[in-house]
């Protein structure tokens, strides 16, 4: 895997934000795996609002609506990672953002080294740890500080108008 300096077109398309799990091997496969009930399965969110805050410090904002069920259960590791989904992945999308209890069931993932899932087939992974939360009406605007990241070349999911599609570039007239 090829990695990038942090930069502002890392991230722009449905980024599945994961928790970390404390304790988890590295490099584990997970795939629709049962889990002991302690072994809870991680939160997951796909935000459209990820975006790169500041290159020095390098930081990181998204917002969350106060409503999510499953921030509490990321933020409670204090750090997450994100990653931006391919455009081979909008199934993943759908299952990252629907309400349920084991978004991951049908998801290939890996745990990093520190114990944050990462979804296999993801153009980037971006480690983040948590720094504030502040107030955004409805929503909490998270500002994250990136501890590491990765990414590859590759066609990014794009969701516009309520639909999924791919990212085509323009020549410059
Ligand atoms: C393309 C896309 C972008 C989204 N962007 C956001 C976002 O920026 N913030 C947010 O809180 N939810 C966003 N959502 C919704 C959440 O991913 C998810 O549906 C919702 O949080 C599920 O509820 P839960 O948090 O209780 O699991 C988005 C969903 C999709 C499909």
């Amino acid at each position: 895997m090829r990695r990038r300096r942090h930069d502002r077109h890392a991230a722009r398309s449905p980024q599945p934000l994961l928790p970390r799990r404390h304790g988890a091997p590295a490099h584990r496969r997970r795939r629709g795996r049962r889990r002991r009930s302690r072994d809870r399965p991680p939160g997951g969110l796909v935000v459209g609002t990820f975006q790169s805050l500041s290159l020095d410090p390098p930081l990181v904002s998204f917002s969350v609506a106060r409503a999510s069920g499953s921030w509490p259960r990321i933020r409670v590791g204090g750090g997450s990672t994100a990653g931006v989904l391919s455009a081979d992945q909008h199934h993943i999308c759908h299952a990252l953002s629907r309400k349920q209890e084991d978004k991951f069931a049908s998801v290939d993932w890996t745990a990093s080294v520190n114990g944050c899932p990462r979804v296999t087939g993801a153009l980037a992974w971006i480690d983040c740890e948590i720094r504030h939360e502040l107030d955004g009406g409805d929503h909490l605007i998270v500002v994250a500080s990136v501890s590491d990241l990765a990414a590859e070349s590759g066609e990014p999911l794009v969701f516009h108008r309520g639909r999924f599609g791919g990212y085509r570039e323009i020549s410059a007239a």
